[in-house]
């Protein structure tokens, strides 16, 4: 070392090493210059055509009749085992794969290429000031947002998996917040304070139907081709965003934006925030409804015109108008 010839690989030197401390890849409330807009740098995939997430705009949406009920398996039976919380350095990850139960856990049908096992869940969120969603309705962040992520039965492994459109299928739920918890939540808020810091597990006092996490409401949601939000950027996703928002208590919310921390770069403690990729461009996709999706896109909606002309009728026939 030192010597003139080393010069340029000096100068290449430290964004490698950057990267490696913060596991290859970052969000920008880490350090911007491994944030999610430098993220095709490391990853080629991560500037492709049909990335995640995408903005939900309700206006442009394509009814497609075709997407009825998702068929949900194992969903409302607490399986038996250990499910396994997570400070992975991204996010909190539950891992879904304990060797009784992961078999029982799966979707299908609403449109879904293929049946799917559930293998991990986790979270996106923002600040205690600042929204979390990776998705945006109508060019808004929401509070938060859960990924239930799973794989189609007919692979093996995850890289198997990710070269293939059907590969994997995701469910995205919104949160909104609300003054009352939601005791459903409990189980996962209480382990978070066991894993503070990156690297930390911890074996959740139960496991629990998995059902009560979803919004009540799973026949409206929205459907789209996209990807993984972080690094692969694979674009093996069939993406099921739920229509009604899961509520999560205010204290609640808290407990994920301000319990957990980023790994430490030197002796900084950073919290975890802010661990959302944001939306990346639809280009020639499309975002499908549900059949039974409130929200139908297309031209003005039924409910303002079938509101007026009943009032225009009032206005031509009625007592401000006058009468022959
Ligand atoms: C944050 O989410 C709430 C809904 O819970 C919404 O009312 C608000 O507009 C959002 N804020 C931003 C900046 O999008
Ligand atoms: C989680 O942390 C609490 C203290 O904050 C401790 O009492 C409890 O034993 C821990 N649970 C596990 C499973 O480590
Ligand atoms: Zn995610």
């Amino acid at each position: 070392m030192g010597t003139q010839g080393l010069g340029i690989t000096f100068l290449t030197l430290p964004l490698v090493v950057r990267a490696a401390t913060g596991g290859q890849w970052c969000y920008d409330s880490q350090d911007p210059s491994c944030g999610p807009s430098h993220w095709k740098e490391l990853q080629a995939t991560c500037g492709g055509e049909k990335q995640s997430p995408v903005n939900i705009d309700r206006r442009r949406l394509q009814r497609d009749s075709g997407l009825g009920d998702i068929l949900f398996e194992g969903y409302d039976l607490a399986p038996p085992g250990k499910w396994r919380l997570t400070n992975d350095g991204h996010t909190v990850m539950l891992s879904l794969m304990s060797e009784l139960a992961s078999e029982h856990l799966t979707i299908s049908g609403g449109g879904l290429p293929g049946r799917y096992r559930a293998l991990q869940l986790h979270f996106h969120w923002g600040s205690l000031v600042g929204n979390g969603s990776e998705h945006t309705l109508d060019g808004h962040q929401l509070p938060m947002e859960l990924h239930i992520v799973h794989m189609n039965v007919k692979y093996q492994t995850l890289a198997e998996a990710k070269p293939h459109p059907d590969g994997l299928a995701v469910l995205g739920c919104f949160f909104q917040v609300s003054e009352a918890p939601n005791a459903n939540y409990n189980t996962i808020v209480a382990g978070l304070r066991n894993i503070s810091s990156a690297g930390q597990s911890v074996d959740l006092a139960s496991t629990f139907r998995l059902q009560t996490l979803l919004p009540s409401q799973l026949s409206g949601y929205y459907r789209y081709q996209g990807s993984l939000t972080t690094p692969d950027c694979s674009q093996a996703v069939t993406w099921t965003i739920f229509e009604e928002p899961v509520e999560i208590g205010r204290e609640q919310l808290r407990a994920f934006v301000s319990t957990l921390h980023f790994p430490a770069d030197g002796p900084q403690l950073l919290t975890m925030t802010n661990n959302f990729r944001p939306p990346q461009p639809l280009g020639g996709r499309k975002v499908f409804a549900s059949r039974a999706a409130t929200a139908s896109g297309g031209p003005p909606s039924r409910g303002c015109c079938e509101l007026l002309s009943p009032l225009l009728l009032l206005v031509l026939l009625g007592p401000f108008s006058p009468h022959p």
